[in-house]
């Protein structure tokens, strides 16, 4: 199997990780937007566009699933999502509110985010369409990206922004939290030392690996990954050996002509 994905830059690797994990015998291709980055911040209708031509790409590459691995991307281009040539594809977000429904049992759930994601609505709105019992508290955390980005994850400042964007979340508690970005799997260390034992964090990589594996016909293929980057992105390199080892080959840059 051939899966394609994209993200704006570095975050999607946390997918990818996943992926190769839960589908060995895979093949990937991965795009990173990087010319175009960050997407957390962008207006909806730009985000669409940029989402639209990076399916399109991937469809190019005769992909057999498409997974948009980046949370704002899915969180408006959600009902747009679908490909010229019919090529099933998976967003990080619904997988992840039915996986955060089936685990809350004091029905709060909490969502951090990007500030494009939390101002979508599509989390609360999506969990309520399933079950409007559940009370959802989004929380944007704009300073969290660019941390991660630096490296900065087992710092005071980080764990400090941490503390301030989760307060909301510790004082009215939620038995669950949804991490919102493809960066924030990177913190759960910090994240859950903050939270405590009593909120479970729910990473969508591994709850969007389960429906791909759930909805797809897996056929082996010659593992392997090709990775696109449309702009030069050096910390890539380092954040693709610290998830995924290595990479098989370095990064082909493919620059976009529009902006
Ligand atoms: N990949 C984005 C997301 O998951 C975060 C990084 C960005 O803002 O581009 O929302």
């Amino acid at each position: 199997m051939h899966i394609g994905l994209f993200d704006s830059g570095v975050g999607g690797l946390t997918v990818l990780s996943k992926l190769k994990e839960r589908i060995p015998k895979a093949r990937f291709t991965y795009l990173g937007d990087t010319a175009r980055l960050p997407y957390g911040n962008k207006a909806p209708e730009t985000l669409e566009r940029y989402t639209k031509e990076n399916i399109e790409f991937l469809d190019q590459q005769n992909v057999d699933a498409i997974v948009v691995a980046c949370h704002s991307a899915s969180s408006v281009a959600l009902k747009m999502l679908h490909s010229q040539k019919g090529t099933p594809i998976f967003n990080v977000i619904a997988p992840s509110c039915e996986q955060a429904i089936k685990n809350s049992k004091n029905k709060r759930v909490g969502v951090v985010s990007t500030k494009a994601t939390a101002r979508s609505l599509v989390y609360p709105n999506y969990i309520n369409s399933l079950d409007e019992n559940v009370e959802v508290l989004s929380q944007e955390c704009p300073l969290l990206v660019p941390l991660v980005e630096e490296g900065m994850i087992e710092d005071p400042i980080t764990e400090m922004m941490l503390s301030r964007y989760l307060k909301e979340m510790l004082t009215e508690p939620v038995d669950t939290l949804i991490l919102g970005c493809t960066h924030y799997p990177l913190l759960k260390e910090p994240i859950s030392k903050i939270c405590g034992a009593s909120i479970t964090l729910v990473d969508p990589a591994e709850s969007v690996a389960g429906r791909i594996l759930d909805q797809c016909e897996i056929k082996d293929d010659e593992p392997g990954l090709k990775v696109f980057l449309t702009d030069h992105a050096p910390h890539f390199i380092n954040h693709a050996k610290q998830l995924l080892g290595a990479l098989d080959s370095e990064p082909i840059l493919f620059p976009k002509s529009q902006g």
